[in-house]
Parts: structure tokens; sequence; C-alpha cells
């Protein structure tokens, strides 16, 4: 058939949309932006629908296509329920949310035809493969009805994960006519392995992938993966490690990677994000006394925040080198005699009961303090007005025309007060390591091992530890920020992950000109390796994860870290503006260019004939080139000119498109050098 290709429109299907769980979440949303310049009302996110955060995070619109309204009423007749609306982030895409649920009594019987056309077992017991069933069904219904009451248009529908994958297996067998993208951003067996204790990397070509999937009980969902994987017109992951892993494990090659970029605001005073790093970090501050109230005996001036965050997952994430890491910073800063105080933060949503009494407890502490010395200030204020004015003074000190004495101002009822507030600061034990109750404290791995390593808060240690098991939000009533603000606050992000097909946490803090350390079995670490020489230099410390034994590289992040404490505050001043200078190599603005590369690719494959001779029906992309923002002069010095997602056959889609035209800038020219006195604070930036 037919169709215009030019007009295509894009349908991006995930699980995460307008809900978040992880890294998927910040693709789509940081994305938005970017897509919808480029497609406006043709764009639109597809996902299952979660009341709870669609409440929040969509406005309802009606339906103005006539085409995706007559397929939506279509599944509306069948007692399906969509809300279609306006996601309320930045570039407002649309999207189109199905309640899973409303197709339940569909479930068996689609269960038995992903059983008859693909030879995919799917148990009754587990939720997660129910519920990707049921998505899957719903998105190729719905594409089946739009492309036949739009017989116009081509349409492209790209997938995210496995758990929004089943789309793709049923659009190839229905022969529907749509061009596909599939996106993996882990593989599930990646996951599973690399969660225990498997040397994965050095074993990744000789795995015996059903094997592996059927000891771990997933090999159902592993089926699933492996289908979307063949069945897409185009196959791509987050990156080229991930591209290796998938090439094993789900037995295809990936056409290319498309990394994962973020919406980099630049503001007008280039020194604005420092401002807010101090404006944030006062806000921990305030936290870090309530926490450590009757132990508080540690310069904040000398402090310096340091933190993990991420889905819970111990080993993947390297939690486990983390706090092994710490307990031997904390024994070099001691025998180094060093004034440094190092507080980590591990934010890990684990399951809890509620926060516990003792971090309530020193939080309200502190605020009473905090109130009962605003009110004695403001006596003691009043009183000294009132000596002063009634100059010469001789009804309180006959004779003398001093400024009163500090007993005159401060009364014994204000000392009482003062007394009572400073005995509730006392407490038996010491600060607490986490914040919340938890439901398996026992058998928590990151708490054991905080006991194993004996990290426990006590006055010596150089290091204190934080565990506070739940995502961090500004209506928390406790450390209330959100998460993005107690990154700016924070000195060092510490990501050592042992699985980590991207990593947005580092790029994120990148972008905020917070340094941070990460692997080389990391994507983004494996990026800004390539593409930049002394990564230290900038703030990007990758520890050596590949070629070391696990205790050198657990010593090098040591080192790292070391190293970063003896920094004086100028240098990490000047290390915070070269971090942030490398934000345009994480721009969607550059990274968005695979994305094209890849659609065109899809459409190129379904409609060979549109392509025929070298001809190309987007040749006119000029319109699409964004060029780079207009800010500070680009500082990495790249090894090479390279396009980030390349692998292979991308290529293919558009030989006249690359990065250079796109972003209109090359690495590497017209920098400057790292003159440190022009990084500094004072130089007028
Ligand atoms: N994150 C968050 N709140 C927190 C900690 C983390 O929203 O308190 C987000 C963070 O901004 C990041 C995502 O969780 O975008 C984690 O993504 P990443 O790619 O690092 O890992 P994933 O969870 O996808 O494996
Ligand atoms: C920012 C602010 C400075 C402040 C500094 C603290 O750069 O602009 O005014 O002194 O942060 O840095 P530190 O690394 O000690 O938190
Ligand atoms: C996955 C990966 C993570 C990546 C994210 C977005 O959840 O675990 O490394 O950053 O997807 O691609």
């Amino acid at each position: 058939m037919t169709r215009d290709i030019k007009n295509h429109l894009l349908f991006e299907v995930a699980t995460e949309v307008a809900h978040k769980v992880g890294g998927i979440y910040s693709v789509l949303k940081s994305k938005a932006p970017i897509t919808v310049a480029e497609y406006k009302e043709r764009y639109t996110l597809i996902g299952p629908l979660h009341d709870e955060s669609a409440a929040i995070e969509v406005e309802e619109l009606p339906v103005k296509d006539p085409k995706i309204k007559a397929a939506l009423d279509q599944m509306s007749e069948r007692g399906i329920r969509w809300l279609y609306g306006r996601w309320l982030i930045e570039g407002a895409p649309r999207v189109l949310l199905f309640d899973i649920w409303s197709a339940a009594y569909n479930l068996n019987d689609w269960k038995l035809d992903m059983w008859n056309i693909a030879g995919i077992p799917t148990p009754d017991h587990d939720q997660e493969t129910n519920e990707a069933i049921l998505l899957g069904y719903l998105v190729a219904w719905f594409l089946g009805e739009l492309t036949y009451h739009d017989q116009e248009r081509a349409v492209i529908c790209h997938c995210h994960e496995w758990l929004a994958g089943v789309a793709l297996p049923l659009c190839r067998k229905r022969r529907i006519d749509v061009s596909t993208v599939f996106t993996t951003h882990a593989t599930l067996l990646g996951r599973y392995l690399c969660a225990g204790s498997t040397d994965f990397y050095n074993n990744l070509s000789n795995f015996d992938v059903d094997a592996e999937a059927g000891k771990r009980g997933i090999y159902h969902r592993y089926c699933i993966e492996r289908s979307a994987t063949h069945s897409a017109d185009v196959f791509t992951t987050v990156s080229q490690i991930t591209a290796y892993e998938s090439e094993h494990l789900l037995k295809r090659k990936p056409d290319g990677v498309l990394p994962n970029g973020l919406n980099v605001v630049k503001f007008q005073a280039v020194h604005e994000f420092q401002n807010l790093h101090a404006i944030k970090k006062a806000k921990i501050n305030e936290f870090v006394k309530g926490h450590f109230y009757g132990h508080y005996d540690f310069d904040l001036d000398n402090t310096l925040y340091f933190f993990i965050a991420g889905r819970y997952e111990f080993r993947n994430k390297g939690c486990d080198f983390f706090i092994e890491s710490l307990a031997r910073l904390n024994h070099r800063l001691k025998e180094a005699g060093s004034k440094m105080t190092v507080v980590a933060f591990i934010i890990m949503p684990g399951k809890t009961h509620s926060y516990t009494v003792e971090t309530l407890k020193g939080q309200a502490v502190v605020k009473q303090l905090e109130n009962t010395i605003g009110e004695v200030q403001k006596k003691v204020g009043e009183r000294l007005f009132e000596y002063c004015a009634r100059f010469p003074n001789t009804q309180h000190a006959p004779g003398s025309n001093e400024v009163p004495s500090i007993d005159e101002l401060i009364k014994p009822a204000d000392r009482v007060l003062l007394k009572r507030r400073i005995f509730a600061l006392k407490r038996d034990g010491l600060p607490p390591i986490v914040t919340h109750n938890m439901a398996d404290d026992n058998t928590d791995p990151i708490l054991n091992q905080i006991r194993r390593v004996r990290l426990f808060n006590t006055p010596e240690d150089r290091v204190k530890i934080i565990f506070h098991p739940e995502f961090l939000n500004a209506n928390n009533p406790i450390l209330s920020l959100d998460y993005d603000e107690f990154v700016r606050g924070c000195h060092l992000g510490v990501f050592p992950s042992y699985y980590e097909p991207w990593g947005y946490t580092p790029a994120e803090c990148t972008v905020m000109g917070v340094p941070s350390i990460t692997t080389n079995l990391s994507g983004f670490g494996c990026y800004m390796e390539d593409l930049i020489e002394n990564t230290n230099d900038y703030g990007i410390y990758i520890v050596d994860r590949r070629m070391k034994a696990v205790d050198e590289s657990i010593n090098q992040l040591c080192d790292f870290m070391f190293d970063f404490a003896q920094k004086t505050r100028r240098q990490r001043i000047n290390q915070r503006n070269r971090t942030e200078r490398l934000s345009d190599l994480l721009d969607w603005k550059r990274m968005g260019l695979e994305y094209i590369k890849a659609r065109q690719l899809a459409l190129k494959r379904s409609y060979p004939d549109k392509f025929k001779n070298g001809s190309n029906p987007f040749n006119n992309l000029e319109a699409l080139k964004l060029t780079r923002p207009l800010s500070v002069p680009g500082s990495p010095r790249n090894k090479g000119l390279m396009t980030p997602g390349d692998l292979g056959s991308l290529q293919e889609a558009q030989e006249s498109l690359n990065t250079e035209d796109y972003i209109g800038f090359r690495l590497g020219l017209g920098q400057n050098g790292d003159n440190e006195d022009e990084d500094g604070e004072d130089s007028g930036y």
C-alpha cells in the first residue's frame, strides 16, 4: 500500500509513559520537547493507565484527529477504557493511556493466541507478563484499527523494552501496515545474570540462553523479549555495551545505538548553577543537623555530600562496591587525620513501613531549638533596644552608659527554656543509618553490608552513612527536596554499576554540574570515555570494572573519593564548572539524531520503493536541523569524530544526515584551553 511517509504518524509505546519507575520515564520525558518540535500533533505516546499518576501528570483532551478517534471509538464499543490527553511536561506531548484491565476479559484468549502464533507460554501467576500481554494486544488492536481508518499516512510504532514489546510480533503476524522500531534498555537475562554471582561479561558468548532463562523462571518473558527483537523492522539499544550483550543474548545484532540524552537547560547567568548548589546544600545541611542531633560534632563547612541513587538493585547498581569503598575511605581519612567529613547518602526505594520515630524526632528537636532560639533572639533584641533607647541609662545599671551584659539580656526563664531544648538533644544511641522502618531489616542487603563493614556513624567516623529507602520528593516530611534539587546540593554522585545499559543518574549529575563516578560497564561511562580524554579533569570518574580484579576496582573507587575529599573549595568550584560544560554532549539536540535515523531506516525497510535508486523522501531535512545552543564553549577534546549511536545499518537511513549537520558543530573544534583562572568563580562569567 502507498502511504505518505513524510507526514507519518509516530507512536512510542512504553510502560513508563506518565508513570515514573526508572530511566525509561526519563528518556520519554526529556526527549519530548525535540520530538514534539519535529512531529507536533503527529506524535503520541502510548502506555498503560495508572490512575494515580495520570491524575497528576495528564490533562484530558478530546481526540481531534478523526482517524485516531475512529479507531478509539471502535475499541470503546468493545468496552475498552482509555484516557487521551496532554502529558503535563515540557513539550506537552499527546498521550494515549489504555486501562489495560478493561480488556481483562480477553486475557485468556490472548494468552492462547500468543501460544498459537508465537509458541510463547504464559503462566497464570506472572502479573507483569499478563500486563505486557494486555498492553501489547491493545496497542496492536489500536494500530490495526488506525491503519484501516487511515489509509493515507504511514505509521511508525516505536516500542521500548519487552514490557511494551508484545505488539511487535502481533503487528508482523497480522501484517498491520506499520513500520516498527524496538529499543531495549536492558536485556532480561543480562539483568538477572548480573544480579547473581555470574562472571557475566567474560561469558557473554557462552550462555545457553534458553536454559539460563528457564533456570530463573523467566523463559516466557525472555521469549517475548526475543520475539519483539526479531519482529521489529529496526532493532536498537541504548549503548554499545548493551548492543554487544543483545547480540549474544537476544541473537540479533542491533541496527544501531540510540544513546539517551537530556533536555539541557542553560541558565542566563553562567554561575546560576553554582548558586543553586549553595542554596540546595543549605537545605541538606538542615536535614543533617537534625539527623545527627546529639552527635553533630563535625563542621558543615568541611563536609562533603556523596550519594548513590536508583532502583534497589544491590549488585547491579554497585551498592556493594559503594559501601565497601566507603569503609576503606573512612579508614584512610582517619589515618590521614583529615578534617573532612563525608556524609554518604543511599537513595534506593526498598520495602518500608514508615519513617522511624528517631528520624522524625531528630528533625523535630532541631526545629524546636530553632524556634526557641528565634523567640529568645526576639526578646533579647527588644531588651537591647529598650536598654539602649533609654540612654543615659539609670534604671537598669545606675551610673552606667555601657551596653548591657549578656545576663541582663538573657533572663533565667530564657536559660531554662534553652536548657530544656539542649537536654532534648541528648541521645543514648548513635545517629541512625536508615531513615525508615524497613520491612525486612534483618535481611536487607544494604543494611547487612553496612553492619559488616561497621559504618555505624560513631563520632570518630569520618564517613557517615544515611540510607533513605524511598525516592526523594519535596513533599516528604523530612529531606523535603525533589531529586534534582538534592543532586544539586551534593558534591559527588557515586554510581559504580556492574550492570547499567545507560545510567541516567551520572548523566543527570553532569548536566547539573555535579561531578560523578561511574564505571566502564555503564553505557554512559563508555560513551564519555570515548569522547573525552582525561575524564577525571571534567568530574567524570570512571572505575575500571572490566580489566581489574574486584579488590582493585574497589580501591580505585576509594582513591577517587579520597582524592576528591582533598580538593579545596576553589578546586571543587572549578571542577563543577568543567563538568557542567559537558552538558552539550548529552543534549537531546545532539542525541535525537539517532532516533531520526532509526525511524527513517524503519520506513525504508517497510517501503523500499520510496527510497529506490538513492531517492529519499526526507531530503529537505533542513527544517529538522537544530543548531547548537548559544552557550559557553565546549571544552572536551574528543578522540575522533563519531556519531554517538552508529553501529552499522542505521547509516543506511540517510547518507547525507550526519551528526555534524544536525548539531551544527564538530566536537573539538574551536575548543579553548583549561585555564583554571578562567573557570573560577570570580572570572566574571
Ligand atoms: N530518580 C528519581 N528519584 C530519586 C532517585 C532517582 O527520580 O530519588 C531517577 C533519576 O532521575 C533517573 C532514574 O531515577 O532518571 C534512574 O534511571 P537510570 O537510568 O539511572 O537507572 P534505571 O532505574 O533505569 O535502571
Ligand atoms: C557555589 C557557590 C559558592 C559556594 C560554593 C560552595 O560555588 O557559588 O558561593 O562557596 O558553592 O562549594 P562547596 O563545594 O564547598 O559546597
Ligand atoms: C534501563 C537501564 C538504565 C538506562 C535506562 C534508560 O532501565 O537500567 O541503565 O539508563 O533504562 O535507558
